[in-house]
C-alpha cells in the first residue's frame, strides 16, 4: 500500500512521521501524501484524484494552481526572488489591505498565522501594560506557548488553566483566561473579575476551528463594548475568516471593528504569508519606530507577496463574493438535504466559503459545549467512505469539535453536485 509504505519510511526519519502534527489524518491513521493540486482537486501518490474540501487547511481560497497566482510567482522565479528585502510590491499589497480590511491602518507581514497572533498579543501587552489575555475555549490561535492552555474546569472559571503541550512554562497559565464562545454571562463575569488586568480579548470572529460556529447576533458588538469598557485591545484572529465571506473578512461582514487583526491562509492562496494589521497608534509601536520587537528573514517573502498581490486582486472584488456566497449557500442547503434524505442527523453550518458538519446533531451549534458533541464514530465512517470514493475531507482530531472544510472559487456547481451524490450515498451507508 503506497500511503502506508511511505508512512513507514517517514516514521524512521521524520519526527512523529510527519512535518506537522495535524498532517496525520486521524481517521485514515496516516497522512495523505499529496503530489499536486489543480483547481478543486488534489492527487495523492497512488495517482488518485480527490475533490478537495480541505483546501490546504483553508489556505487555497482560489483553488490550487490558480493561473493568476502561478503566473505572478513564475514571473518572479524567472527574475530571481530575493529574501529579506523590501520591494514596491510589499507597499502595493499593504495599500490594498488598508483599503479592503476596514480596521487596517498599518500592516506588518510575517510568515505564519502563529507568528501573527503572537505578535498581536505582544503588541496588546505593550500598549496596555497588562499581561493577561482572554480567549474562548477551543479557539485556535496557533501553537505558541501563550495559547497552549485550556481551562481545567469550565464551571469554576477561576481554576488555573492546564497546559495542552509539554514544555510550556506553567507560569504562563496565570495569564491565560478563557470562557465559552457566545456565552455572554460567563464573559461578563470574567470581565468583572479580571477586566482591568486583561491586555487583550482575542477570538476567531467565526469559530471555524470547531467546524463553523458563527457569533450570536450582537456577540461581537458586545466584545467590542466590554473591550472598550475595560481598556482591553480587541484582536480578531482572521487567519481563517479573512477573505472568507467578504473582501474585508468577518469584521466587514458583521460590521464590528477590532483594534488589531491577524491574517494569513487565503491572503496568499497557500503561500506562507501572514499579516498583523490595525490601528496606526498601536502598529507604530512596532520596531524600528517603537519598542515592540518584530523582524524575520522570511517576513513578507517576495514569492508570497507576489502570490498575495495576485490573489487579493481577485479577493478585493465584491463580485467575487456575490458568486462565491451564492454557490456556498446553495451547496450548504444541498448538503443538509442530502443528510436529511439519508436520514442521518447531521447539522451543516457554513459562513462564506467554509463549513462544519456536526454528526448526530440536529440543533444549532452555538457554544464550545455544543461543538464538542460531534459524534466521531459517524464522522470517521463518513470521511473514510467519501475518501474511498474520491472526495476528501480532512480531520484534525478524534474527539471534541469536528474539523473545518470548505470550497474555493474553483469548485464548480457541477463538481459539487457530483460530490453531493457521493455524500448522500455514503451517508446512507453509515452505521449508527
Ligand atoms: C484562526 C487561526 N489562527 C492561527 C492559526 C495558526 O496559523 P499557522 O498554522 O499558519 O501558524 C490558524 C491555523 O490553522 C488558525 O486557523
Amino acid at each position: 500500500m503506497p500511503g502506508k509504505d511511505t508512512y513507514k519510511r517517514a516514521q524512521k526519519v521524520l519526527a512523529g512521521g510527519v512535518s506537522a502534527s495535524m498532517r496525520i489524518h486521524p481517521y485514515l491513521e496516516r497522512p495523505v501524501y499529496v503530489t499536486h493540486g489543480d483547481g478543486a482537486h488534489i492527487w495523492d501518490e497512488t495517482g488518485a484524484k480527490l475533490l478537495d474540501f480541505n483546501n490546504s487547511n483553508g489556505a487555497t481560497m482560489l483553488g490550487h494552481n490558480y493561473p493568476a497566482v502561478q503566473d505572478a510567482m513564475q514571473e518572479l522565479m524567472n527574475k530571481g526572488p530575493v529574501s529579506a528585502g523590501e520591494s514596491e510590491e510589499h507597499v502595493q499589497l499593504a495599500e490594498r489591505l488598508c483599503k479592503i480590511i476596514p480596521s487596517a491602518e498599518r500592516v506588518r507581514y510575517a510568515s505564519t498565522g502563529t507568528e501573527a497572533t503572537s505578535l498581536a498579543l505582544r503588541l496588546a501587552r505593550h500598549v496596555t501594560g497588562r499581561q493577561k489575555f482572554l480567549k474562548f475555549n477551543g479557539h485556535f490561535h496557533g501553537l505558541a506557548d501563550a495559547f497552549l492552555f485550556q481551562p481545567r474546569d469550565t464551571i469554576h472559571a477561576s481554576a488555573k488553566p492546564q497546559a495542552v503541550s509539554g514544555g510550556v512554562p506553567s507560569s504562563y497559565a496565570y495569564d491565560s483566561l478563557s470562557v465559552s464562545w457566545n456565552d455572554r454571562d460567563a464573559l461578563d463575569a470574567m470581565m468583572e473579575r479580571e477586566g482591568t488586568s486583561i491586555a487583550a480579548i482575542i477570538c476567531e470572529p467565526v469559530w471555524y476551528n470547531a467546524g463553523c460556529v458563527p457569533p450570536d447576533e450582537g456577540f461581537l458588538e458586545h466584545l467590542r463594548e466590554v473591550a472598550d469598557q475595560y481598556g482591553c485591545v480587541l484582536i480578531f484572529d482572521e487567519v481563517l475568516s479573512g477573505f472568507r465571506m467578504a473582501p474585508g473578512g468577518a469584521q466587514q461582514h458583521y460590521g464590528v471593528m477590532p483594534d488589531i487583526t491577524t491574517l494569513a491562509k487565503a491572503l496568499a492562496n497557500g503561500m506562507p504569508l501572514s499579516a498583523v494589521v490595525g490601528k496606526a497608534e498601536y502598529m507604530e509601536q512596532l520596531a524600528p519606530v517603537g519598542p515592540v520587537a518584530h523582524s524575520g528573514t522570511y517576513s513578507g517573502h517576495p514569492l508570497a507577496i507576489a502570490a498575495a498581490n495576485a490573489a487579493t486582486e481577485i479577493l478585493s472584488k465584491k463580485k467575487t463574493y456575490t458568486d462565491l456566497n451564492k454557490t456556498a449557500n446553495w451547496f450548504y442547503e444541498q448538503l443538509q438535504e442530502s443528510f436529511d434524505a439519508a436520514n442521518v442527523p447531521v447539522r451543516v453550518q457554513g459562513v462564506g466559503a467554509r463549513f462544519g458538519l456536526y454528526f448526530n446533531r440536529e440543533e444549532d451549534v452555538r457554544t464550545s459545549e455544543d461543538a464538542a458533541t460531534n459524534d466521531h464514530n459517524l464522522n470517521r465512517q463518513f470521511v473514510t467512505g467519501c475518501f474511498d470514493r474520491g472526495v476528501y475531507f480532512h480531520a484534525y482530531r478524534t474527539a471534541g469539535a469536528p474539523g473545518h472544510s470548505g470550497i474555493t472559487l474553483s469548485h464548480t456547481r457541477e463538481q459539487l453536485s457530483e460530490a453531493l451524490n457521493v455524500i448522500q450515498d455514503v451517508a446512507k451507508s453509515l452505521e449508527r
